[in-house]
């Protein structure tokens, strides 16, 4: 049993089942981390939100967040926000969010979510920290509207999975960030951009609507 532990400690990865479905094991712990592979969706008039503490744990979940993820408040609240983390994410893209968020900034970000049943939704994220009267931060907030389904297909997924080609050939999650991070910046330098002026240059098309 410690010998199948300790196997399974260093073999952290995602496994792909016949049915498509991935298992996603993290320090050693199988994780309840399934995908169908199946899109949902929410309306344009509608804002995912949530709110969390300065260590990512779940403060607030709107409605609209708990309808889509499939959860109910009670299983999300005080729950670590990757939660929801979906299996393509690049992990840098995380990295960023918390870098940029902790020193105080906002970051915009499109985010692949991972609902409770497996299924999936894409979102366009606002992310802010938020202050005291101090000036202190106290936690963080997460506003998400439906994002460009022309960007999405164009940009961001071919993106996202270099990204993740990237993280997921090297020996260990520390390599595979530096490269998925060095990746990032060289795509950047080759257009003379910041990451956020990047992402609200593909924004700018239009980015509700799409379908
Ligand atoms: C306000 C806020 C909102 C967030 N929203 C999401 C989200 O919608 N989906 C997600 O996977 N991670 C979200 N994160 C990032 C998670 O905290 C976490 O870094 C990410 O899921 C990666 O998890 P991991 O480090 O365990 O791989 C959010 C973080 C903050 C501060």
């Amino acid at each position: 049993m410690r010998i199948i532990t300790i196997a399974l400690w260093w073999c952290r990865g995602v496994w792909k089942n016949t049915d498509n479905s991935t298992f996603l094991i993290s320090n050693g712990v199988f994780m309840d981390v399934f995908i169908t592979g199946t899109e949902t969706f929410f309306n344009d008039d509608e804002i995912i939100v949530s709110k969390t503490n300065l260590k990512g744990r779940i403060t607030y979940a709107n409605r609209v967040f708990l309808d889509i993820a499939g959860y109910s408040e009670k299983e999300v609240l005080d729950q670590p926000h990757n939660l929801i983390r979906h299996p393509d994410m690049p992990r840098c893209i995380f990295k960023m969010l918390w870098d940029t968020v902790q020193e105080g900034s906002e970051i915009f970000a499109y985010v692949i979510n991972r609902c409770k049943n497996g299924d999936h939704y894409w979102v366009y994220a606002h992310v802010t920290p938020s202050f005291d009267n101090s000036g202190k931060i106290t936690g963080y907030h997460s506003n998400r509207r439906v994002p460009d389904r022309k960007v999405l297909d164009e940009a961001v997924i071919p993106l996202y999975k270099e990204l993740k080609a990237a993280e997921q050939n090297r020996d260990n999650r520390k390599q595979g960030l530096e490269a998925s991070q060095s990746m990032v910046s060289a795509f950047l330098a080759e257009r003379s951009m910041a990451y956020d002026e990047f992402v609200l240059t593909l924004g700018q098309e239009g980015r509700r609507g799409y379908r």
